[in-house]
């Protein structure tokens, strides 16, 4: 038993599967309501079918909804009760999803990593085109703000502002479009330990751990809680990554949803290229114990479900 799952198993044993079924089962509900052609939107004509058709396709059956389950775990760990921020924590679990979403259908297309399958389906632009991959992409980045600023119901200004604030932040320049701007230009190159950590950290870790600040400001975090709960994004944030890394070496394209092999096809310099498998490996459990440990501090009691997802990111199968 390593270190990690020794943590773990020493927490009172949390049924994780109940938990995320009633939480899914929420979000798939939301983003299937949210993402829609029905109302007219903008100037107020309604979205061409199409175009919502692509963007529908790209976010509705399949994923693994890491990132809402983060925001929503967060929340619960930091909320008062169950209806304190929970429309706000609901928005922001679909908001980061939609960004995540267009983040994969950009990441898919032949002028980045070229991929053609994705949730096990065809890949956005092979099944629709490229301009309408890109378009779709644009269209749910633009949607995940809508959502987190509803001109009605129970956000307030403060929080609504926040929220966008710090999603623009994961999203941009400084957080996933930054790291992937990183990727690109590092194919073919060595990275030494520190610039892959870097590359990691914005194109994957900015927006998992933007996810568990989100939620958490759904809530009223103290100080302490907030930091914590920084720090406890921060690792599961860099392990998720770690562990795609590893598994697109050691898992097969079935399992997956997506090919498996690319990062060796597309000469990406990664944890498993810079460090070897069983390395990478140790690895994402020292970062699954850091993830623990930051919740040990963070002074909550209501951490169970943010304990086990961490658990799940580091020792899942796809
Ligand atoms: C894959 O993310 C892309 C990375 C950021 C490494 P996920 O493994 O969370 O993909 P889905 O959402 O489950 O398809
Ligand atoms: C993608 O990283 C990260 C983002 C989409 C921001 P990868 O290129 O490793 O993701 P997969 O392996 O295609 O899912
Ligand atoms: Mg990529
Ligand atoms: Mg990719
Ligand atoms: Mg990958």
């Amino acid at each position: 038993m390593t270190v990690a799952t020794m943590a773990v198993s020493q927490a009172p044993v949390f049924a994780l599967e109940p938990w995320m079924r009633s939480r899914l089962e929420q979000v798939e509900r939301a983003l299937d309501r949210w993402i829609n052609a029905d109302e007219p939107k903008g100037v107020g004509h309604a979205a061409p079918a199409a175009l919502v058709e692509a963007m529908r396709y790209a976010v509705l059956d399949g994923g693994k909804r890491l990132r809402p389950l983060l925001v929503m775990a967060a929340h619960e760990a930091v909320a008062a009760d169950s209806t304190q921020g929970a429309e706000a924590a609901l928005r922001a679990a679909c908001a980061v999803e939609l960004i995540h979403a267009y983040s994969l259908v950009h990441d898919d297309m032949p002028c980045m990593d070229n991929d053609v399958l994705r949730r096990g389906k065809p890949t956005v632009h092979v099944q629709f085109g490229e301009a309408s991959a890109l378009l779709a992409g644009d269209a749910l980045q633009a949607l995940a703000f809508e959502l987190l600023t509803p001109s009605e119901g129970g956000v307030d200004c403060v929080t609504q502002a926040r929220l966008c604030a710090l999603l623009a932040r994961a999203a941009g320049s400084g957080g996933m479009a930054g790291g992937q701007a990183i990727d690109l230009a590092s194919v073919g190159h060595h990275l030494n330990e520190t610039e892959l950590r870097e590359m990691h950290q914005l194109k994957t870790g900015a927006l998992l751990q933007g996810s568990v600040v989100m939620g958490a400001y759904c809530g009223a975090p103290s100080p302490v809680a907030l930091a914590a709960l920084q720090d406890y994004g921060a690792a599961v944030g860099l392990a998720f990554q770690v562990v795609d890394d590893i598994l697109d070496v050691t898992a097969d394209s079935a399992t997956l949803g997506k090919t498996a092999g690319k990062d060796a096809d597309n000469d990406k310099p990664t944890y498993v290229s810079l460090m070897g498998l069983e390395r990478s490996k140790t690895y994402a459990q020292e970062l699954l114990v850091q993830a623990l440990h930051a919740l040990q501090q963070s002074g909550l009691t209501n951490t169970r479900a943010l304990a086990a997802l961490a658990d799940m990111v580091v020792n899942r199968a796809h």
